[in-house]
């Protein structure tokens, strides 16, 4: 039944996605729908519709805009983050600046943000207060990234914070404007935000690692970027933040004369992803116990297997 009405809901919000884009101006409506109708995993809408429903919503298709704009405002900032990532492939297609060219890959993204609001206009104030404050942690993330990529400065509690800025927010704000729109009490609805908080981070960590030992033709997007760029939570161990750093240059400098697959060859010996490994788990469990404030429900269970899922995910 819950699988079924998923399933609706998530059929909705593509067809949401992709009518809301529609441009008199060609480029961008083709710019856009290139990344939108690329076939992204669409956690974040799925956590809106599981949060609505296991917080008691009966009315289905009136989450389908706010889970629409929750997808809107990742799909922008990936379309800004590959220019700052100079990465040429997203969702196994070419990114958007590769194609069109930063200038126009800018206005895309910027394009798809003002969707965000025509999306988020009609519920009221209180889940605009709520996505924008998404927003903007979002943004400080990436720019607290960006600036200790460039300092060199990247160490384990900035590395925490970036991660809660520019990934966890949004998640949290996912769940919380789901059990809002139901209805949910306060206290439901702060449940609801601590479990996503913590899928956020899950999501986050695992991400970082595939960037070490994950399949790029899996991932769709390239792999060893962000380490190469001082970024994801293997970088605080080439740091020396955690993981045995003589082993990685031991190891690196036996095996492999490209510098950045060196680096990967090294940390994939040092014992740093076991540790991101258990950190990932330790969120898991967070967001699990945050669920035990929710009433049992096969909506529930949905978010329940979603911590799986995203720890065992390898795309
Ligand atoms: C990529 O997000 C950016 C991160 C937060 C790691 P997703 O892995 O959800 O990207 P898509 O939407 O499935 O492409
Ligand atoms: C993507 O972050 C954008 C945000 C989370 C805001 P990453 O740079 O970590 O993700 P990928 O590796 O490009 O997907
Ligand atoms: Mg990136």
């Amino acid at each position: 039944m819950v699988t079924e009405l998923m399933q609706q809901g998530m059929t909705a919000v593509e067809e949401k996605l992709e009518s809301v884009v529609a441009s008199d101006i060609q480029l961008l409506e083709d710019a856009s729908l290139h990344i939108v109708t690329s076939g992204g995993k669409r956690v974040r809408p799925r956590v809106v519709l599981l949060a609505y429903l296991a917080a008691g919503g009966q009315d289905l298709d009136s989450v389908i805009p706010m889970a629409a704009a929750v997808e809107m405002v990742h799909t922008a900032t990936l379309v800004h983050d590959d220019i700052n990532d100079h990465s040429l492939t997203r969702r196994g297609k070419v990114t958007v600046h590769a194609r069109w060219g930063r200038t126009f890959a800018l206005l895309t993204g910027d394009y798809l943000f003002t969707k965000v609001y025509e999306l988020m206009a009609p519920y009221g104030v209180e889940p605009n207060v709520m996505i924008a404050t998404a927003c903007t942690r979002l943004v400080e993330g990436e720019t607290l990234q960006a600036a200790a990529a460039k300092s060199g400065s990247m160490d384990r509690e900035t590395y925490k914070q970036i991660i809660s800025l520019k990934t966890a927010s949004l998640f949290e704000a996912s769940a919380k404007l789901g059990a809002w729109l139901a209805g949910g009490s306060p206290e439901i609805v702060e449940a609801m935000g601590t479990y996503a908080y913590n899928l956020g981070l899950t999501f986050q960590i695992v991400d970082d690692i595939l960037d070490i030992i994950g399949d790029p033709e899996a991932m769709g997007k390239p792999v060893g970027l962000d380490l190469s760029q001082g970024r994801g939570v293997l970088s605080v161990a080439q740091n020396g933040g955690a993981g045995d750093e003589e082993s990685v240059t031991a190891v690196a400098e036996l095996e492999e004369p490209d510098p950045i697959k060196q680096m990967l060859a090294g940390l994939r010996n040092s014992g740093a992803v076991e540790i991101a490994r258990l950190q990932a788990e330790e969120t898991g469990s967070r967001a699990r116990r945050a669920l035990d404030k929710i009433p049992p429900s096969p909506a529930r269970d949905e978010l329940v297997n979603l911590i799986e899922a995203v720890l065992n995910r390898d795309h």
